[in-house]
């Protein structure tokens, strides 16, 4: 049994806005925290009741704001603290939960508390990163290269899984975990309703076995963080790889006090090598995954989390689907398969008008810190095109570029020259354009929001699969009491689908036909009441 919080959070729908790309309302061509309060009627429209915005804090952005330092204070290119004030105030009257995106593994090496703490190996700060005479084992950087970088003030290693510029936190330091409540205490306090955690499963160090990550103390920091009175009723999400449902639930049930949510990424590799190497992600591989996650999880005491894009991955649609021909309907479909799932709702910016990936001409169009290491590395080894065609299919930049809100010169993001490029397609996809299409994704999205909230079955219902693994189409239902919904996605392939329900008229559906006939039409989704009696 769900707790009535949990029963509560099950109805968030949280969009995801990187506030880089958002919407610049300053002319310096980046987006920023009053260009975010500009659209809070906007999100409200589409049917979305919370916001989580990555990293809003002090930084040097040399990965564009997970470098943290000053967790209390507001990166200067966004905005200041009254901004950030008006918009827990604004989102706050239109019922809105605001959820900031914590770093707690690593900040930024201009971080107050690592100047001090390179100065030497007595004042306060010396214990807070972890520091080495010599380089104790072969960890390598997310960015690429070791994860240790030598400090010539201070004469030793230090520890950096990601930039040499993001050192990694010692959080067996009692007054790291003093200091990093205090950090969600000042934005508590500030009225935050929330928090993503960043790479949480990395802030304990399993240094015995050789993981930089699931260390033995791992949920006692994360109790230290969310379980206190102060912090109980937040809603926090994790980004944390459990591939282990009982795991999940460890961290996650109510009683725990750990956190609310996490993030599973299974479907986001899809068994990838790596994200710049191209793997056909078929919507079947999607699919089982989905089934796995929903079976795995259904009855545990925990809440999943239903997401199909982010800020570290170009979009499932292009990866996945047909980002071409079929985009609108790919675009849906993919809506109907994830988000009439159980569990809380996440969506990324420009996801609800169907943006594909972009793809641009030259490196100098990518700004994102990983896609450029990757790019040289990959150029040691092949010739420079080929380079950029696996930058283009994988950097995080894809998912990044500028919000195309119209079609006009700078999109409707910005006057100015955007930080990086508008995306390579946005004068053909674009909200405006898309809203007013007969075929809009946006306004499916919104049919299908208020469909959900609106129908109990979607929230709190048991899962069924209905169809097989060897079928290409995806079939559920939902079932609360005597009620029963059917959600039927199509793939690629024209084809007749044979439900073993009787039905009632689609409720909803992409291509707006009742499909008497049986035959879908490739992505076509459809979502009906099963005719009980
Ligand atoms: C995960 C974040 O989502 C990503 O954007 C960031 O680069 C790393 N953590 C490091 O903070």
């Amino acid at each position: 049994m769900l707790s009535e919080t949990y029963r509560q959070f099950l109805r968030l729908v949280i969009y995801q806005i990187y506030p880089r790309s958002f919407q610049d309302t300053n002319g310096d061509g980046i987006g920023d925290l009053p260009g975010v309060i500009r659209h809070l009627d906007d999100l409200l429209e589409l049917g979305v009741n919370a916001i989580w915005l990555c990293p809003c804090f002090r930084s040097p952005n040399d990965d564009n704001g997970y470098d943290i330092s000053d967790y209390c204070a507001i990166m200067d290119e966004l905005g200041t603290m009254g901004d950030m004030e008006r918009l827990i105030d604004q989102m706050h009257r239109r019922g809105m939960k605001l959820i900031l995106d914590l770093v707690p593994n690593h900040t930024s090496t201009s971080h107050r508390w690592f100047q001090e703490s390179r100065k030497g190996r007595d004042n306060p700060f010396s214990d807070f990163y972890y520091w080495f005479d010599a380089i104790p084992n072969d960890w390598k950087s997310c960015f690429g290269g070791s994860a240790y970088a030598f400090d010539e003030q201070r004469g030793q290693y230090y520890l950096h899984s990601y930039a040499p510029t993001q050192a990694d936190l010692n959080w067996n330091n009692p007054a790291v975990v003093r200091a990093m409540q205090d950090v969600v205490d000042f934005w508590v306090d500030k009225g935050v309703d929330g928090f993503r955690v960043d790479v949480v499963d990395q802030i304990s160090k399993d240094f015995e076995n050789g993981r930089n990550c699931f260390g033995p103390r791992l949920h006692e920091f994360i109790h230290a963080l969310f379980g206190r009175e102060k912090t109980r009723g937040l809603f926090t999400v994790g980004e944390c790889w459990v591939n282990d449902a009982q795991e999940m639930e460890r961290h996650s049930a109510f009683e725990r006090g750990e956190l609310s949510t996490l993030f599973q990424f299974d479907h986001m590799e899809c068994g990838r090598a790596d994200k710049f190497t191209p793997k056909p992600d078929s919507l079947r591989t999607v699919r089982d995954i989905l089934i796995r996650w929903q079976q795995k999880t259904a009855g545990l005491n925990l809440l999943h989390s239903l997401f199909t894009d982010n800020h570290d991955q170009p979009p499932l649609l292009s990866r996945a689907a047909n980002d071409r021909e079929k985009r609108y309907e790919s675009a849906t479909c993919l809506a109907a398969m994830f988000y009439l799932l159980k569990g809380v709702a996440f969506i990324y910016q420009g996801q609800e008008w169907g943006t594909p990936s972009a793809r641009y001409q030259s490196i100098d169009s990518f700004n994102d810190i990983e896609s450029l290491n990757a790019y040289q590395a990959f150029c040691q080894t092949m010739p420079s095109e080929k380079a950029l065609e696996k930058i283009n299919f994988g950097s995080r930049d894809n998912a990044r570029h500028p919000l195309a809100w119209n079609g006009q010169a700078g999109g409707g993001f910005s006057d100015a020259k955007p930080w990086i490029p508008l995306h390579s397609r946005y004068r053909e996809i674009n909200r405006e354009l898309d809203r007013a299409a007969s075929q809009s994704v946006y306004r499916f999205y919104q049919a299908l929001l208020r469909l959900r909230r609106e129908t109990p079955a979607f929230l709190d219902g048991d899962f069924q699969v209905v169809s097989r693994p060897e079928d290409g189409w995806f079939a559920y239902a939902r079932t609360l009491g005597d009620e029963r919904w059917l959600v039927v996605c199509n793939f690629e392939k024209p084809q007749t689908i044979r439900l073993p329900f009787a039905l009632e008229a689609p409720r909803l559906s992409n291509l707006n036909r009742a499909q008497a006939d049986g035959l879908y039409a490739p992505y076509e989704c459809a979502v009906c009441r099963v005719l009980t009696g």
